[in-house]
């Protein structure tokens, strides 16, 4: 399955410091906050990281905070960008290599949409995890492009958001609660992004829909996606351009934890 649907920043940024989107900096803050639900890092922590990828949504949470733990993934980590203090361990959430309990905390960013039992996945995440768990999905249901006053390009950005899921919001509180979890808190969260340059969160989401689109799955001609690329940049230019992404953020309480 591609893993081509992340708010992470892209991975070939020439820095030694990953580059956080500046529209997501205030969001990642908040999400850091809400991990830590009123605690002091040192009580939440060792967190355990699932579905990391690369680890670079990884580090735009926890950079500079004294959070660490197991960053773990299917999929192998050899070029992990993401925080030097976490460990690294190739792992299925569906059955964890961890002691009950061994966690006081956990994440999971866009990996809830690839999830094929997303019950006993958080059941299993719920037996490792002694404290929050931290549920974010981008609902690609709802992203959304407007040059001027209009919505355009509908057809790629369905083309490259297909198999999303609908009703993101009632299916992970769904999937929450009959794994035995208190769904303590659960939020629409709207980042609107009115920039398109070089760095820029529109500007790399384009780029991930060009690539998936033009490139791997090569149903869309270049020709035509340049076309709207290029009626977005010159809305842009005349700051008529605006991005929505929409994210679900759900906060999960595992049983014993109250
Ligand atoms: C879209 S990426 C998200 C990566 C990162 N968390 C981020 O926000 O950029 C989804 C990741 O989930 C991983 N994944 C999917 N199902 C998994 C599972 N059952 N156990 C562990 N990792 C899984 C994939 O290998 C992939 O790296």
């Amino acid at each position: 399955m591609p893993h081509h649907r992340s708010l992470a920043p892209p991975a070939q940024r020439n820095s030694d410091q990953p580059a956080i989107h500046a529209e997501l900096r205030h969001h990642y803050d908040a999400l850091y906050d809400l991990l830590l639900n009123g605690r002091a890092p040192r009580d939440a922590r060792p967190a355990l990281d699932v579905g990391s990828g690369d680890g670079l949504a990884l580090t735009a949470i926890t950079q500079g905070t004294p959070l660490h733990g197991v960053a773990i993934d299917t999929m192998s980590l050899e070029q992990w960008l993401g925080p030097s203090d976490w460990s690294v361990v190739r792992a299925d959430a569906q059955r964890l290599p961890f002691a009950d309990a061994a966690f006081n905390s956990a994440l999971m960013i866009d990996v809830f949409e690839w999830l094929r039992h997303p019950i006993t996945t958080l059941s299993e995440i719920a037996r490792v995890t002694a404290g929050p768990i931290l549920i974010v999905q981008t609902d690609w249901a709802g992203l959304w492009f407007q040059a001027d006053e209009a919505e355009i390009g509908r057809d790629l950005v369905r083309a490259f958001t297909r198999g999303a899921p609908e009703q993101l919001r009632g299916q992970i509180s769904d999937s929450a609660e009959a794994a035995g979890l208190t769904v303590e808190s659960v939020s629409n969260v709207s980042i609107n992004a009115e920039r398109l340059e070089l760095g820029s969160l529109a500007w790399d989401v384009l780029e991930s829909i060009r690539r998936y689109l033009v490139i791997d799955s090569a149903q869309v001609r270049a020709r035509r996606f340049d076309h709207w690329r290029a009626e977005l940049q010159r809305a842009a230019d005349q700051r008529q351009f605006s991005m929505l992404i929409r994210r679900i953020v759900a906060l999960l309480q595992p049983p014993a934890s109250g």
